[in-house]
């Protein structure tokens, strides 16, 4: 915005006081005589004409002093009304061809008519402005910002002027803490800085609803595409465990597409939106949920599952999953279009439970890798199911997609890493040749990547006898991790 339209500054004010940004500006306006010919100005004169927002029009219509109505077109403010050299050609001659005069125009200006960067930039401190704090995450209703502490003495009149500019905002809240590793349900403290109080969100992702508790929960918008990315992995009729669920974002979208899931989360929080969530999505039946500490979940749904494939119960009552059901009136028009009663209604479909998962999905990229333990012996004694007599392999084994946060650098060093950490989880030395991918999912920081590693599980750790309990558990881990000296070179981060 040209200086000559900015908010007066208070950088001394401390609560929010609206009524101080008022403005007038005297500029020029052409007053077109005839308002037919209102078009005909603003594509003539285009290059004179001040660059209007939805907040101050570059066309208005005003009561002269002698109570008549007139149309102005407002001009840039280095036009003069007094000097037709400061217009160009074409307004000229339409200033000569009496089409319109050039007339000097207030334009006053008040809170309203600026945005949230021109009113935060006239109260913050001179040395802040150019670090106005812009970039928040938008969850909803809900603005979450990261403020740093430069910001704090200003956080409530930046949260009230987020909230005046932006209707569909009612409430803007401040990360107190980072969520680091502490934070076992990725949540974190967060002050209300305006607005009310209500953290309760409803969030539409490819097609599903989820609602939840935002101060309660983890979710991120920013992760939509990384969600439909795995999903789209998954076939009609596999069986997907998702290790770290949340409120079911992978999960949802997956079941909608058929695919059988087994959904944990230890987050009570999580677990209860995400039972809601089976309930309001409509895929109960599809998606299991379940509360329990994710490599306990591996361990016994693994077996579970196998027996729950083979219970005659299960085998006579496969899963009745309906289709998508299109309200009334889209139904009509489907109709209308030709398609068939089937296409439109499609009768449901039976799901077989499938004797093993094709995929585990564990996206808590602080702490996961240490999850990966669950897998250890995890099918032992199923051996028989994988291979056949001749010990060639009867199906494939499990893809497991585990998120991670690593110093992002060359590839080949960031795999290596991240094979490390998969490889201690495990026990078990897991090379960079076996990951089948590696996704970089975004920036967490300068030098800081958020990965999805995507590998299948060795049959050495498939089929390797059950740890013994938790306690000596420990040891047997470290056991397995001092026989890899390869990757002593790589100093832990
Ligand atoms: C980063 S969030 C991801 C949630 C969801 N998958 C998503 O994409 O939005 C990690 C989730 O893992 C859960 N979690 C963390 N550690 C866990 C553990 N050891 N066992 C079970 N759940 C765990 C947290 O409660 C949290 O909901």
């Amino acid at each position: 915005m040209s200086r000559y339209f900015l908010p007066p500054v208070n950088r001394a004010m401390t609560t929010l006081d609206r009524s101080f940004f008022q403005k007038t500006v005297k500029i020029t306006a052409a007053h077109v005589f005839d308002p037919k010919n209102v078009g005909r100005v603003q594509k003539e004169c285009v290059e004179d004409i001040f660059k209007g927002s939805r907040s101050v029009k570059s066309v208005v219509s005003e009561v002269d002093s002698n109570g008549k109505r007139r149309m102005l077109v407002r001009l840039k403010p280095d036009v003069k009304h007094t000097d037709l050299s400061t217009v160009g050609e074409s307004t000229r001659n339409l200033v000569k061809g009496q089409i319109l005069e050039l007339i000097p125009h207030d334009l006053h200006l008040k809170y309203e008519n600026w945005g949230y960067n021109e009113i935060a930039e006239a109260i913050l401190p001179e040395e802040l402005v150019n670090d106005c704090p812009s970039s928040s995450t938008r969850v909803a209703h809900i603005v979450q910002l990261n403020l740093q502490n430069k910001f704090l003495p200003y956080k409530h009149m930046l949260g009230a002027i987020i909230l005046d500019k932006n209707p569909e905002v009612r409430t803007v809240v401040n990360k107190i803490e980072a969520v680091g590793t502490w934070s076992e349900f990725r949540t974190f403290p967060m002050e209300l800085l305006a607005g009310s109080p209500d953290t309760q969100v409803v969030v539409n992702e490819w097609n599903c609803e989820f609602h939840f508790d935002f101060a309660k929960v983890y979710w991120n918008s920013r992760l939509a595409n990384e969600h439909q990315r795995i999903v789209r992995m998954f076939e009609p009729g596999e069986a997907v465990a998702d290790v770290m669920a949340g409120v079911g974002p992978f999960a949802i979208p997956a079941a909608k597409n058929r695919v059988l899931v087994w959904a944990n989360d230890f987050n009570p929080d999580a677990f209860e939106s995400l039972q809601k969530n089976i309930m309001i999505n409509k895929v109960h039946g599809v998606v299991q949920p379940f509360k329990l500490e994710a490599s306990e979940f591996i361990r016994t749904s693994v077996r579970n599952l196998y027996r729950l494939s083979r219970s005659p119960s299960a085998i006579r009552n496969p899963i009745k999953v309906y289709s998508h059901q299109y309200s009334e009136g889209v139904q009509e028009i489907l109709r209308r279009a030709g398609k068939t009663e089937e296409e439109i209604n499609p009768p449901p479909v039976y799901l077989r439970i499938p004797p093993f998962f094709s995929h585990f999905v564990m996206n808590n990229p602080a702490t996961a890798a240490s999850s990966l333990e669950g897998f250890i012996g995890a099918y032992n004694g199923l051996e028989n199911q994988f291979f056949d007599a001749e010990n060639l392999p009867k199906r494939e084994f499990p893809l497991v997609h585990l998120y991670i946060f690593q110093k992002a650098g060359p590839m080949q060093y960031t795999k290596r890493h991240i094979c490390r950490e998969i490889s201690r989880g495990l026990g078990y030395k897991v090379r960079p040749e076996d990951l089948e991918h590696l996704e970089l999912v975004k920036m967490v920081g300068p030098e800081k990547g958020y990965y999805c590693a995507s590998f299948r599980l060795p049959a050495e750790v498939m089929f390797a006898d059950v740890p013994p309990p938790r306690e000596e558990k420990e040891d047997l881990n470290v056991r397995h991790w001092l026989k890899w000296s390869e990757y002593d070179d790589i100093p832990p981060q």
